[in-house]
């Protein structure tokens, strides 16, 4: 098994308008497939990656051009302050979980495999998808249910998960579906599975918090007419990096100022996000749900 398969490769890298001599940050390396590409294309420019998994760091890339750090992105501005860098000609993110976090099974993150219910990115942090399934309160289990899944039946399924952890403690990927299971109608399983799944991991991760921190970072440290090429694979995270491009805040509210301007920080390279080709969608399946939207920092 491969780590992981770049998706969306040829697309988010000709979005970067790469400057051979320019800097430029990967802040989800993974396998490395992305970064790759972009040194590829440099001369005498640099690269710096990002990866609060420490799995991610055998892949690393040996290149002096290239620094690979082992944090989340959210730290990303002011880890690179320390690499004495203040600006950069680009930043690519690519994100979520990599093929190789979905498939080791005792990561916890797939509804296909049998795991312990983990989904940490970064192994070294305490909170856990055990800590969120067997001692969350019923409010705050049904909020994330509600928002980071989508899921319309948040309630019965936050009630099925205080009941069967009266009995025992959930430990397993496969002890959370028992315990939903009778909410489910089998002909929607692995969809509202996938969407219990998603929500417990973006809770775990805080993925949407880092997410925002990561793109105001992006912003700020980007070189007027620098690219962000940024790849998405749900509608809450895509609302995100949409938001800011058309109005330059999350809420997607357009503010204007005294003279009736839009205080825009980033202009849309193409007006619809790209998705994948035909040819990408029958041999990489991943890159199915993916958005890349590529912007470029204003003055
Ligand atoms: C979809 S994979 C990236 C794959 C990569 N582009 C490639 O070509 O192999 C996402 C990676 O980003 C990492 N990641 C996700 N959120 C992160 C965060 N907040 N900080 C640092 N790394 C993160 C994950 O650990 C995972 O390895």
């Amino acid at each position: 098994m491969g780590y992981h398969e770049a998706v969306l490769l040829k697309e988010s890298i000709a979005g970067l308008r790469i400057d051979p001599n320019g800097t430029y940050v990967d802040v989800t390396f993974g396998g490395g497939g992305h970064s790759k590409s972009i040194l590829e294309k440099l001369d005498k420019g640099i690269l710096f990656a990002f990866d609060q998994d420490a799995d991610a760091q055998k892949n690393s890339i040996d290149d002096n051009r290239f620094v690979l750090i082992n944090q989340n992105f959210r730290f990303m501005q002011k880890f690179l302050r320390l690499e004495g860098v203040l600006k950069v000609d680009g930043i690519l993110a690519d994100l979520g979980v990599s093929s190789y976090q979905f498939d080791t099974a005792d990561r916890g993150f797939s509804i296909r495999e049998e795991g312990e219910l983990d989904m940490r990115m970064n192994t070294t942090q305490e909170l856990s998808a055990k800590q969120v399934v067997n001692e969350y309160e019923l409010d705050d289990l049904c909020r994330i249910f509600r928002e980071y899944g989508e899921l319309k039946n948040a309630f019965s399924i936050s009630k099925s998960i205080l009941l069967a952890r009266e009995e025992d403690e959930i430990l397993t990927t496969e002890d959370l579906k028992n315990a939903v299971k009778k909410h489910i109608p089998p002909h929607k399983s692995n969809k509202i599975l996938a969407q219990l799944f998603q929500a417990i991991r973006i809770e775990v991760n805080d993925e949407l918090k880092a997410l925002k921190e990561m793109l105001l970072q992006s912003v700020d440290l980007l070189k007027t007419g620098g690219r962000l090429s940024v790849i998405s694979y749900h509608s809450l995270e895509d609302r995100l990096v949409k938001n800011l491009i058309k109005s330059g805040n999350f809420k997607g509210d357009i503010e204007k100022d005294f003279y009736g301007v839009p205080n825009l920080i980033l202009k849309a390279i193409s007006k619809k996000p790209i998705t994948a080709s035909q040819e990408e969608l029958e041999s990489n399946p991943r890159s199915r749900s993916a958005k890349l939207r590529v912007s470029e920092k204003l003055a």
